[in-house]
């Protein structure tokens, strides 16, 4: 007979317990540590770079002026390097040749945008800013670019909107009678309300407050994704997971913003007609009706969303910023003010409201805005590129997937291509007959595949917008 005898279970006393779960969360930590240090190490052929700390690698290098640091490193490691953000490898490209060879020789390999953790929470790689390159890119970024020439720069009609909401603008400045004020939120209003034409068909009035609040938590956003911390969130993502800090504002505002941009497209989508589209919502809804049951389509009421959000956020704040430095150099430079002005009042006689027809009459004016745009640097890093398959620069191996920083700012202070680039002086834009000349190594748009001055929106842009705002706002600051 077999006796089967069930196993006695001893009991585990309160300090083995404690010794347990300890060494089990010390495997798990070293564990942890092993495979963060080995995505930390350098693959063969990989660009030298700066000395990464154990397990936060560079982050901390990054977190007050980055541009300004990188330049700084690449005069040691050479016009391409790498970084480590811990555990996310990073090559840094630097000056014009190199972006260059990389963005337009290489356009296609340099086209992805890298699969960050944080763009994975916030638009799950879609929309139009972060959109991974491919199918879905070229399908949102098509309708963008159409839109934009159909219902914008394409339009007589909408260069009158533009100098309408110009008089908008400069009737809110006369509000203040001549006292000193932030033209902060004033400028951004007027900006962001020549992305809505396009987008919702109208604008929005200064006093729309919800608008507004919808704007700033964006820029906050904006910010905070750009921050050392997000780098930190990139790195180790398991942060999301502390319930306090600046992720979850982050987290937050992302929310409300998607909440009221949904209640804004549905507003602005009523008494809709297919195929007679009045603005992108409307173009976009056709399109994710044609495309409904097409399989892999990308369109979908969420991508509307984000691509939304991002349009205006993505014109909003840099022509904002723009128009904010150049409000502050013309108070710094009182000289080019000045010539400024006697060119505006030499083409447009009678107080004539400007057309787009008479920038071609105002080279100062167009040098002006050049150099501002090169000077202060409006999105120093770009936005993060990825390589999109292996990659060949300069002798060394960048494996598909890697993270790639296009450093603008090394570009538009590079000695090679420009005197003295550390000195405000537009004339670097003019001939010696005063005739606007454009420099190769001028790139504040970037260059390639992702950069929309490609297909000429953000430059069409700052074409209509940037003159006839300048030119109001010069005539105020008389
Ligand atoms: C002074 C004005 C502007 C500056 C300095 C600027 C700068 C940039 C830069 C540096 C990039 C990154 C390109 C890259 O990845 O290489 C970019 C991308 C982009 N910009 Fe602008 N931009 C401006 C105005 C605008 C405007 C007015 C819009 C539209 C309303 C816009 C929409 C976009 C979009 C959608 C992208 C992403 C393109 C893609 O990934 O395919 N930008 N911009």
């Amino acid at each position: 007979m077999i006796s089967i005898k069930s196993p006695s279970l001893t009991p585990v006393s309160c300090p083995q317990a404690l010794l347990g779960v300890g060494c089990l969360a010390f495997a798990l930590l070293a564990f942890m540590l092993v495979r963060q240090l080995v995505k930390q190490r350098r693959p063969p052929g990989f660009p030298p770079g700066p000395s990464p700390i154990p397990v936060i690698g560079n982050i901390f290098s990054l977190a007050t002026e980055p541009h300004v640091f990188l330049k700084k490193q690449s005069e040691v490691h050479g016009q391409i390097f790498s970084l480590d953000l811990g555990g996310i490898l990073t090559v840094v490209l630097n000056g014009y040749d190199c972006v260059r060879e990389c963005l337009y020789h290489q356009g296609e390999v340099f086209a992805d945008r890298p699969s960050l953790p944080l763009f994975k929470k916030m638009t799950k790689m879609g929309g139009l800013l972060n959109c991974k390159y491919g199918k879905g890119w070229n399908e949102h970024r098509k309708l963008a670019c159409s839109s934009f020439r159909y219902f914008g720069s394409g339009q007589k009609l909408f260069e009158k909107k533009i100098s309408e909401e110009c008089m908008f603008f400069v009737d809110a400045i006369d509000e203040h009678k001549g006292k000193p004020f932030n033209p902060k939120h004033l400028v951004t209003n007027a900006v962001s309300n020549i992305t809505n034409l396009i987008i919702f068909g109208q604008r929005f009035t200064y006093d729309d407050r919800n608008f507004q609040h919808m704007i700033e938590i964006f820029s906050e956003n904006v910010e905070l994704a750009v921050s050392g911390w997000a780098l930190l969130y990139n790195a180790f993502p398991y942060i999301e997971y502390v319930p306090f800090g600046k992720h979850q504002k982050l987290f937050r505002n992302a929310a409300e913003v998607y909440n009221f941009l949904q209640e804004v497209i549905n507003g602005f989508s009523q008494g809709r007609v297919p195929h007679a589209p009045r603005h992108y919502v409307d173009a976009y809804l056709d399109e994710l009706e044609q495309n409904a049951g097409v399989q892999g389509s990308s369109f979908s009421y969420e991508n509307l969303i984000y691509s939304v959000g991002e349009l205006i956020i993505a014109g909003t704040e840099t022509t904002t910023n723009t128009l904010r430095w150049a409000m502050l150099y013309m108070a710094l430079y009182p000289n080019i003010q000045e010539r400024v002005h006697k060119e505006i009042d030499s083409v447009l006689s009678n107080g004539r409201a400007p057309t787009l027809e008479d920038k071609q009459r105002m080279p100062y004016i167009e040098a002006v805005l050049h150099e501002i745009l090169r000077f202060c640097n409006i999105v120093p890093l770009g936005i993060f590129r990825a390589t999109s398959q292996d990659a060949k620069v300069n002798g060394y191996t960048i494996p598909k997937g890697t993270m790639v920083i296009t450093n603008l700012y090394s570009v538009h202070f590079d000695e090679k291509y420009w005197n003295d680039p550390g000195v405000f002086s537009p004339e670097r834009f003019l001939d010696s007959s005063g005739n606007f000349v454009r420099r190769e190594a001028f790139l504040p748009f970037s260059l390639g595949k992702a950069s929309f001055l490609k297909t000429s929106i953000s430059y069409d842009w700052l074409n209509q917008v940037i003159p006839q705002r300048l030119s109001c706002l010069f005539a105020d600051l008389r």
